[in-house]
């Protein structure tokens, strides 16, 4: 009897603008190519109580709670994706995507919110229980050009909780995905999200192989 291999666990990081979405669907096609079975999700949401924490949160209601009320629901959709979503297909040797993950909740609650570090760390060691990502890709573009990306996208829609924050912040976010990046090289790898959706897709898949390599050429045979 063959025991099943874990899957891998993946997230796609960065700012506003940046095309994370579009990105990982690519991403799960190549792996599937691969004859990799995969799932793809994001945060918050990815489960149905998430999603439901995920309404409250961009809608804004829960923003006079400061940072750390917003950063504690963000855990508690986090928990629950992980329970309900994450691990069970891991366990069932899956890969699995996901457009934002923790690192999300230390550049938005904790840069842009001023969450103190020792706090970020003692939630997110409770949050995630051990589930860490093999692989964080954090998709990296100026501030500028993503903010005007994200207006193009939403046409006249109106901005969520964080889209509409200003300049300055979505400069300061850049800046900490960076310094996550810069923590934690042994699973963080920058790409440049400024270059078009092929290159990019193209700098990802290099990055998944660098990682992976064993598991994807032995996937496709
Ligand atoms: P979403 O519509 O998924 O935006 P995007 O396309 O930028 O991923 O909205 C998610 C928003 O929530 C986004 O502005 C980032 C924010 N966020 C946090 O502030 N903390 C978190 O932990 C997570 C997961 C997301």
């Amino acid at each position: 009897m063959t025991a099943t291999r874990a899957g891998r666990f993946i997230t796609l990081e960065g700012g506003e603008g940046a095309g994370k979405s579009t990105q990982l669907r690519r991403l799960a096609a190549r792996l599937r190519g691969c004859g990799l079975r995969v799932v793809e999700t994001r945060e918050p949401g990815g489960s149905a109580r998430a999603e439901a924490l995920r309404e409250v949160i961009l809608s804004g209601k829960a923003k006079a709670m400061g940072p750390g009320g917003e950063a504690l629901l963000f855990a508690a959709a986090r928990m629950d994706h992980l329970d309900a979503r994450i691990r069970p297909a891991l366990a069932r040797g899956e890969w699995v995507l996901s457009d934002r993950f923790a690192d999300s909740t230390r550049a938005y609650q904790g840069a842009l919110g001023a969450l103190p570090g020792d706090l970020l760390d003692a939630l997110e060691r409770v949050t995630l229980d051990g589930t860490r990502p093999d692989l964080t890709l954090i998709l990296d573009l100026p501030a500028e050009l993503g903010m005007a990306r994200a207006d193009a996208r939403r046409g006249g829609g109106q901005a969520d909780r964080f889209e509409s924050e200003g300049l300055d912040s979505h400069r300061k976010l850049r800046a900490a995905f960076l310094d996550i990046a810069r923590a934690d090289p042994a699973r963080c790898v920058v790409i440049d999200a400024s270059a078009s959706p092929e290159m990019v897709e193209a700098a990802i898949w290099a990055a998944a192989h660098a990682r992976f390599a064993d598991e994807l050429t032995r996937g496709a045979a």
